[in-house]
């Protein structure tokens, strides 16, 4: 993984909510209307579940006899999860997403929010989650980018590129992780490169949306 981030979990949800005003609640919230339509349990894997806030969307909207397995490498951030979700049907565990611990097909759902984007290596990833997915299962996977139209990404790179390192790095201390953040978004792949790398994990249908002018975007495999 190129960044720790351990060295920023006790701030990590305060300075989320602040750099996006809330809207990555709604984000989590839509990609889970799009994850779950059945009303059946589910078995999840939530990849890089960092302080678990999709594991937690997941949880609320599932049906009961849901059982959810969270996995990020991050210690301290796992270790929020946990408090977070404490009492739900859930567990925990260090691993990496590029090394899934489970067997082919354990899962009827995996999601991932905000994660690929640290990868060190995405299609790798992407392997495997589609490898742990059983037949039919969904994968459901919300990133930030940078949207399309020429006036506003100069003003995203304002924002995210001056404003964010500034006043977030000031506020975690880490000016570092907020200069990693628009850095790691600007070279991440866009949907014309990223649906390719999603077919080519084994994805057969490959459905895209983009959020608040595109900076976020769903992708909702099977
Ligand atoms: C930006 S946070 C996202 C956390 C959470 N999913 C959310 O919605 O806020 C990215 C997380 O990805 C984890 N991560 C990065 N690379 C990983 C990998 N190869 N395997 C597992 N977790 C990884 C990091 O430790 C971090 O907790």
């Amino acid at each position: 993984m190129p960044f720790d981030f351990d060295k920023i979990a006790r701030s990590y949800d305060s300075l989320n909510r602040l750099m996006t005003a809330g809207l990555d609640i709604l984000w989590r919230r839509r990609a889970v209307r799009a994850a779950i339509d059945t009303a059946r349990p589910l078995q999840v894997l939530d990849v890089a579940a960092g302080t678990g806030d999709m594991a937690l969307s997941v949880l609320r909207r599932s049906k009961p006899g849901t059982r959810l397995t969270a996995i990020d490498l991050s210690e301290e951030m796992l270790a929020i999860a946990r408090r977070k979700l404490r009492g739900r049907t859930a567990e925990f565990l260090i691993a990496d997403a590029e090394r899934l611990p489970f067997p082919d097909g354990s899962f009827d759902l995996v999601t991932v929010a905000f994660g690929v984007r640290n990868f060190a290596h995405l299609q790798q990833g992407l392997d495997e989650m589609r490898r742990v997915l059983r037949p039919g299962g969904r994968f459901v996977m919300l990133e930030l980018s940078a949207p399309d139209n020429p006036l506003l990404l100069a003003l995203y790179k304002l924002y995210a590129c001056r404003i964010i390192p500034s006043v977030c790095g000031l506020l975690s201390r880490n000016r570092k992780a907020y200069e990693y953040l628009p850095a790691s978004i600007l070279r991440f792949p866009k949907p014309a490169r990223l649906t390719p790398m999603l077919r080519a994990a084994g994805f057969e249908a490959v459905a895209h949306r983009a959020f608040t002018f595109g900076v976020c975007r769903m992708y909702v495999c099977s």
